[in-house]
């Protein structure tokens, strides 16, 4: 699984985050379960400088993807699960540009406010998510993503449209 920072970028994109930050492998128990503690993420523009953007300006629709976690899942005997979790309250839920929402992967992050966190470092309101998967029968295949250098310099500043 991989997601964006809570300032909406993916480490590959900022050299302020160190490789691989916010992306982890994960193998479940016996029972199919995983649990992980992260940062909540934030939505973020998609790039405009080429024909999508022309595309959007056209359509007049922004730019903006609401907050979500990727998932990749993966297991012999089931198709690979390739999918996204999205944060309910985020102000894109219901106008994500890649059309990648719907109801089912709407994530219920759950605020709590003043219950003690499960780590004893985590101060103040935190936020707990529980989702099911349910992987279908078949032929398992990995995607073979190539995977190049980290971003130098400057954050990219991708603008949003209205
Ligand atoms: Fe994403």
């Amino acid at each position: 699984m991989w997601h964006s920072s809570p300032e909406g970028f993916y480490e590959n994109q900022d050299p302020v985050q160190a490789d691989m930050n916010l992306r982890g492998k994960f193998f479940t128990d016996a029972d199919g379960c995983i649990s992980f503690r992260s940062v909540k993420p934030a939505g973020y523009p998609i790039p405009i400088d080429g024909p999508t953007g022309d595309l959007l300006r056209a359509q007049g629709r922004h730019n903006m993807r609401p907050a979500h976690l990727h998932f990749l899942a993966c297991k012999e005997g089931f198709k690979t699960l390739i999918s996204q979790l999205y944060v309910q309250d985020d102000k894109f839920i219901d106008s994500d540009v890649q059309f990648g929402v719907t109801r089912h992967l709407i994530g219920n992050y759950v605020r709590h406010e003043n219950e003690k966190a499960p780590a004893a470092d985590v101060k103040g309101p935190w936020y707990s998510l529980e989702h099911v998967f349910v992987l279908e029968r078949g032929q398992p295949k990995l995607p073979r993503p190539p995977i190049t250098g980290k971003a130098r310099g400057e954050r990219p500043k991708i603008p949003h449209l209205a």
